[in-house]
């Protein structure tokens, strides 16, 4: 495999440009670019290194690509992901007003949201947010669960726990892509990761236009452009779609594959990466005739991590191009911007050198 070192370092893009991604045009579906790849993980769960390092290829080139795959034979039993699914579509089934009991706040981020911006602009979507249990160290927060629909909690808890297993067996090939020992992210991810679940519902119709809580008016979008804020996000999409990611002036579309999660890297693998693996700018179209449901798992490290451009990924001809950048502060700022419009949301180019 080549070292990172000899891969050519893409040009950057541009996620935090104020100009309006939003006007690039959707690429037909038999463009000159393909797909998102799917890669089949199988080589990865038989656990030897041959498998290990045809992974960590396909897994580096799409990351340096694109910045998203999809991942099939993937070791998540159809059982927990479609356990997680059914708790999910009974949750958003409720009435507003029993949803807004569990509604999050600015000091405590679980539970249930209608109102998010991304980039101060309002999404057309409702979220549930859960992390690990017990207290998590950056709110110091438990998580909020509903007593109903039954088995929620026990569901949803299961899809996580399996999620950030394969979470885990993904950034092993992360790892030595980047020229590192496969366990060199593990101690910063198993135990004392700061990962969180949240299942996304993009309905057709706004779901504020009858509630009198002061609101920003709605973008024309289920989510906006943006990037994710964390190392990597493994996401269970349905069939209805619109999921699309930004590249070469084209907006992709992330066809929903059966059975299959989407992968892509945020913020901390790009500084991580030097910049090799670009985290990917997507976005989520408004929904027109079909409501939409997606569950994110967003895996990011321990609260205690100092995010900056591994060894493997700096030389005298590529110096960091980041400062180090403490996670905890980082993932603060972006949660309060999500919740409310405190001034610009937090970006890693604010740290770029
Ligand atoms: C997100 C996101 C994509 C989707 O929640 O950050 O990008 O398909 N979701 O729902
Ligand atoms: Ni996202």
């Amino acid at each position: 495999m080549l070292s990172p070192m000899n891969y050519p370092v893409p040009m950057t893009p541009t996620p935090d440009a104020p100009e309006n991604l939003d006007l690039y045009p959707t690429a037909p579906s038999n463009d000159a670019l393909g797909a998102v790849p799917v890669i089949d993980l199988g080589p990865l769960l038989a656990g030897d290194e041959a498998g290990l390092d045809e992974i960590a290829d396909a897994v580096g080139r799409a990351c340096r690509e694109w910045g998203f795959f999809q991942v099939v034979n993937h070791g998540v039993s159809a059982q927990t992901v479609d356990a997680a699914w059914t708790a999910t579509r009974e949750f958003f089934a409720r009435p507003r007003t029993e949803k807004e009991r569990w509604l999050r706040t600015r000091e405590n981020p679980w539970g249930y949201y209608n109102n998010e911006l991304t980039k101060n602009r309002r999404d057309r979507k409702e979220v549930f947010d859960f992390t690990t249990d017990g207290e998590d160290p950056i709110y110091e927060m438990e998580n909020r669960w509903p007593g109903s629909p039954p088995g929620f909690r026990e569901a949803l808890a299961g899809y996580r726990d399996a999620v950030t297993a394969l979470g885990l067996r993904l950034l092993r090939a992360f790892s030595v892509g980047l020229g590192l020992s496969p366990d060199h992210f593990g101690p910063l991810f198993d135990t004392s990761h700061t990962g969180f679940v949240r299942l996304n519902y993009y309905p057709v119709a706004d779901p504020l236009a009858d509630s009198d809580v002061v609101h920003q008016p709605e973008a024309e979008l289920g989510v906006h452009h943006h990037t994710d804020a964390g190392a990597l996000t493994v996401l269970a999409q349905d069939a209805v779609g619109g999921l699309q990611v930004f590249r070469a002036g084209q907006w992709h579309d992330v066809h929903p594959v059966e059975g299959a999660f989407v992968i892509n890297t945020g913020d901390m693998m790009q500084v991580w990466s030097n910049d090799l693996y670009q985290a990917a700018v997507h976005r989520v179209l408004a929904m027109k005739g079909t409501d939409r449901y997606s569950i994110p798992f967003f895996f990011n490290p321990a609260a205690g991590a100092v995010v900056e451009p591994l060894p493997g990924a700096v030389s005298s001809e590529r110096p960091p191009r980041y400062r180090p950048i403490p996670w905890s502060d980082f993932r603060y700022k972006r949660t309060d911007g999500d919740y409310a419009d405190y001034g610009p949301e937090v970006q890693i180019s604010q740290y770029r050198i």
